[in-house]
């Protein structure tokens, strides 16, 4: 019997693609960059499943135009690439992979909170460039990290694990978002309004999925809300936050610094203005990126992949309404 046909839409890790090898015939696109949009289809038109990324756009047209697919496999927990009710129209399961990042990715949300808190990247910069010519009382203050007051947009699996370390900060943790009363209580979280939330955290750090309610949500009025000292973190998707408002709130002083991981749109254009101030630590959507979590996704990914070849309920679903739930 012939082998299902799968496209992998970028090289990952060996850790997934040895678990696909014995059982499917792998397409896989070998370039650092994503296929453009229409070979993407085209790719897509012919096979039983997709293995993609979150750079990868697949929509109700893409989908409807794959009359094969059993299964998509997004290597990522977010999904906001996919038009899922397409999928589930067609009765496609959509797999992701929540749990295997959070850790790494709370990591690098306080790994961004220290960065701009004390103005790390800016003083690498200053050092390099042969400025740093004595010890100097005022030279380069940041903000306290320890005993201020973190706030939380989406207290889920990823901003618990945020609040859990902030908690070795001796900080205070509030929050907007996230359903997990029982969570959050375990981890000495307070819920607040979004208004109490933005008026009172020294830094605000982003852990919501992007969804038509979370799409902007960090806008021109939120940001003058916050406090003049405050920081934002956001290490989750990059159209939470507008970023003609961000870029002028980081210039005014409505807000004292930015770190961000994802950008809208991705990569951020070299003209962007965020790239001039210093204020504004960027990074290139890493807060994934070690070693064994990746393989971990990847792994995660072709387990997915291969329960929807087989027919079988994937283990991690983004769309559950396709078994009727
Ligand atoms: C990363 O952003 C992910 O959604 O996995």
């Amino acid at each position: 019997m012939s082998q299902p046909k799968v496209f992998v839409t970028r090289v990952i890790p060996d850790a997934g693609l040895d678990l696909l090898r014995p059982h499917v015939e792998l397409d896989i696109w070998p370039d650092e960059l994503p296929p453009d949009y229409e070979t993407l289809r085209a790719r897509s038109a012919t096979v039983d499943g997709l293995l993609c990324l979150l750079s990868d756009r697949i929509d109700a047209a893409l989908i409807e135009g794959s009359p094969r697919l059993k299964v998509i496999s997004t290597m990522a927990v977010g999904f906001d690439n996919i038009d899922i009710q397409a999928a589930t129209a067609r009765g496609i399961p959509v797999g992701h992979t929540p749990g295997a990042l959070t850790e790494a990715t709370a990591d690098f949300a306080f790994a961004l909170l220290m960065a701009a808190a004390r103005r790390i990247t800016e003083a690498e910069r200053y050092v390099r460039a042969g400025r740093w010519k004595t010890w100097g009382p005022m030279l380069l203050m940041g903000q306290d990290v320890y005993g201020a007051t973190l706030g939380i947009i989406g207290l889920g699996r990823i901003g618990q694990a945020v609040a859990r370390r902030a908690r070795g900060f001796d900080m205070r943790v509030i929050y907007y978002g996230g359903s997990d009363e029982d969570a959050a209580r375990a981890i000495g979280a307070e819920r607040r309004s979004l208004e109490d939330v933005l008026a009172e955290s020294d830094f605000l750090s982003l852990h919501c999925p992007l969804t038509p309610e979370t799409r902007g949500l960090i806008n021109a009025d939120a940001l003058r809300r916050m406090k003049p000292t405050s920081i934002l973190i956001n290490t989750a998707r990059g159209a939470v936050v507008d970023h003609a408002a961000l870029y002028q709130a980081l210039r005014d002083g409505w807000i004292a610094g930015a770190a961000l991981d994802v950008t809208d749109p991705e990569p951020i254009p070299l003209d962007s203005p965020l790239l001039t101030l210093d204020n504004c630590v960027i990074a290139p959507h890493i807060a994934s990126s070690t070693e064994r979590t990746r393989a971990r996704i990847a792994r995660m990914a072709a387990e997915n992949l291969l329960a929807g070849l087989r027919g079988e309920r994937l283990p991690h679903c983004a769309n559950p309404a396709v078994y009727g739930q």
